[in-house]
């Protein structure tokens, strides 16, 4: 995949996406990422890229101009239009259906805001889909397109060793994971669950389905009972 950001502080993405599984996506070809300093494509000579908000308000907003113009100028270089986001608290939230989702687009590119936000009629203009990565407001949209990218790269075919590392762990089939132990069998006084031990794989998926079930009921009620209708619907 290949994947554009655009943003006023590219120097924050180097530490997060450069290493670990998203780095060694990179280095293996499976993920390309750029990351574009937004005032480059500012048509003012001083590389403004905000205004005052029209109608009043506080703050200043990002102009559609410098956006566009990375925009169009990468449209130009790839040859084709990449699946345009735009990280914002007013978006739907991320989930793993969406990450899975944007997984299989070719190209997507990620804009970020800052101060108040960006003029609406680049949103219109470039059919641009809204992210969100939670209900609460954090000072700019880089760290919520870090962990877009994150969520994402790992999803793309060979970044993970295997299948089973996305499809047994959390949110997956709509249920949180279940708990997981490893050496010493006793630590602190607390031994690992003896099913775990028993090499009686039927049971121990038996009891991890259990457990997921559990863990899921008491953390997320909200998809235990999406889970649950699924099920009443054969899927
Ligand atoms: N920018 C500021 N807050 C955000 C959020 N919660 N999700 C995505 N982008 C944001």
């Amino acid at each position: 995949m290949r994947l554009d950001i655009f943003t006023l502080f590219p120097e924050m993405f180097p530490a997060v996406l450069g290493h670990s599984i998203v780095g060694r996506a990179r280095r293996r070809g499976h993920l390309q990422l750029c990351v574009h300093q937004l005032r480059d494509f500012s048509p003012d000579p001083r590389g403004r890229v905000d205004g005052t908000v029209f109608g009043g308000g506080k703050g200043m907003l990002l102009a559609a101009e410098p956006f566009a113009q990375g925009l169009d100028q990468l449209g130009e270089h790839l040859g084709l239009r990449p699946h345009i986001l735009y990280m914002s608290p007013r978006g739907p939230v991320l989930n793993q259906k969406t990450a899975r989702r944007l997984a299989e687009k070719p190209a997507l590119a990620i804009l970020c805001g800052h101060y108040e936000g960006v003029d609406q009629r680049l949103l219109d203009e470039y059919e641009v889909e809204e992210v969100s990565i939670g209900d609460y407001v954090l000072t700019g949209g880089e760290l919520p397109a870090m962990i877009l990218a994150d969520a994402v790269s790992r999803m793309l075919p060979g970044v993970l060793a295997d299948e089973s590392c996305f499809t047994d762990e959390s949110h997956f089939s709509g249920l949180l994971e279940y708990p997981q132990y490893t050496r010493p069998e006793v630590w602190r006084g607390r031994a690992a669950p003896e099913v775990l031990l028993s090499g009686h794989h039927g049971k121990i998926e038996a009891w991890r389905r259990e457990q997921s079930l559990a863990v899921t009921q008491r953390n997320r009620p909200d998809l235990y009972q999406a889970w649950l209708k699924n099920q009443g619907q054969g899927t």
